[in-house]
């Protein structure tokens, strides 16, 4: 496995593997890998003939008062974890790398960037959508890897994709959970004893929200309803709870096969999301 910093070097070992017809699988992070990247990097391994696991906690998806300088780095386990599942480069930049001075260009989807967690994180899905484009333009990965746990962020990456032409297929992974149903994540290391019980709410509303589903309710407005009066707790705090088309994201009246559920919860500090869509 090599570690690569430099985009220039990512981008001639890509063009090279792309000339000699291999495949590149391409799972991008921003490090503190946990099993739910993991499973993501399994199925790339499973599924190319090369794989680049990108390691940038990238500055522009961040806002001001966001946990940017707090956010996990635990760059020699990740090196360790991305060892041993097989990968063939990290690609890891320094953030001059990705935004040289006089940086100014950048992609925006439209309408999906400004509904449910955009409304509480203005910017941060442009800022997502630009590293993601700069990473696809580097490394010509056939097929590029998202977590479900992130539904809104895959949905737009694969919007920016189908819109501009971009030669990559999507695929959204299932999350991955701990034992108690509580998603992996990696801001999830934040949390205290008390907000670790807490967290749960988001998992248990959502599994009240399937039951209602299955005994025939289809107000979505009753369905959130009876979520937001399940979480509850002396911390916690609710940034939205949603039912949307997953196409456009847009709130729905009743409740469609392939709808989202999903949610974002404030516990303590620490801002925690979760979804699940209806089968
Ligand atoms: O999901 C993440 O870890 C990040 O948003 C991503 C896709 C790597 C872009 O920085």
């Amino acid at each position: 496995m090599k570690i690569i910093r430099s985009p220039q070097t990512i981008s001639a070992i890509s063009k090279k593997l792309k000339l000699k017809k291999k495949t590149i699988g391409l799972v991008p992070t921003m490090g503190a890998l946990h099993k739910g990247h993991l499973s993501l990097i399994s199925e790339a391994v499973r599924e190319n003939d090369f794989v680049v696991v990108s390691i940038f906690v990238n500055p522009a998806q961040f806002g001001p008062r966001e946990d940017f300088k707090r956010y996990p780095r635990m760059v020699n386990k990740d090196i360790m974890l991305c060892r041993s599942r097989g990968v063939d480069f990290i690609f890891m930049p320094k953030p001059d790398h990705m935004y040289p001075k006089m940086f100014t260009t950048y992609v925006t989807v439209e309408g999906l960037s400004n509904v449910l967690c955009a409304k509480s994180r203005p910017g941060h899905f442009r800022g997502v959508t630009t590293v993601v484009t700069k990473l696809f333009n580097c490394i010509p990965a056939d097929i590029a890897y998202f977590g479900q746990k992130d539904i809104q962020q895959a949905i737009i990456i694969k919007r920016m994709a189908k819109d501009l032409n971009m030669p990559v297929a999507i695929k959204i992974m299932p999350t991955i959970r701990e034992s108690d149903g509580l998603a992996l994540s990696s801001r999830n290391i934040y949390l205290n004893v008390k907000e670790r019980k807490d967290a749960l709410v988001l998992f248990k509303s959502l599994k009240l929200a399937k039951g209602l589903i299955k005994s025939g309710v289809s107000e979505t407005g009753k369905i959130i309803h009876a979520m937001r009066r399940i979480i509850r707790g002396k911390n916690v705090r609710i940034d939205y709870v949603a039912i949307v088309d997953s196409d456009n994201l847009i709130p729905i009246q009743k409740i469609t096969k392939g709808c989202i559920i999903a949610l974002a919860v404030w516990i303590g500090k620490t801002r925690l999301i979760d979804n699940v869509i209806v089968r």
